[in-house]
């Protein structure tokens, strides 16, 4: 089995996920919640095969479902959600059996998935598949929403 299912399973990621989940039950804009972690992950996984990109899906889903595994903290505190995301990633993936060299990859590819950086192999694939996930055609606060015209998805691309 691969070992993003013990990610999933592992306590202290439900017990985070639920208190973002608290934090954002009315919230009208995009939620980071499972649905959005394994959007990302199956996007992300796509681009890596359409770009033959050597890349183990191993890897990408552990980013994609932890990358914002931390959201809470910011609405707690102000603490930037990507380095809080990276915390808690550490230890989740030493929980679920990922090596060093993995766990390096992930928390690298998890703080620079936001704003102007530069990016490359997992970072750039999940920075993409990031923004890709969200579905601001169907999206009923798109008027309301902070992302500028030019960075909403106007169609559906995966
Ligand atoms: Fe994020
Ligand atoms: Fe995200």
């Amino acid at each position: 089995m691969m070992r993003y299912n013990d990610i999933a399973e592992n306590d202290y990621y439900k017990e985070c996920l639920k208190k973002t989940g608290e934090y954002e039950k009315n919230r009208k804009f995009c939620r980071h919640d499972i649905k959005h972690f394994f959007d990302v992950a199956r996007i992300a996984y796509i681009i890596a095969l359409e770009e033959n990109m050597d890349i183990n899906k191993d890897i990408i889903y552990a980013a994609a479902i932890l990358h914002d595994i931390g959201r809470y903290k910011e609405y707690e505190n102000g603490i930037s959600h990507e380095k809080a995301s990276a915390d808690i990633a550490k230890r989740i993936l030493s929980e679920c059996g990922y090596n060093e060299e993995d766990k390096e990859m992930i928390i690298n590819a998890i703080l620079a998935h936001r704003g102007e950086k530069k990016r490359e192999g997992l970072s750039e694939i999940l920075y993409r598949a990031d923004k890709l996930s969200r579905d601001c055609v169907r999206c009923d606060a798109k008027e309301e929403c902070y992302w500028n015209d030019d960075k909403k998805n106007k169609e559906i691309v995966y």
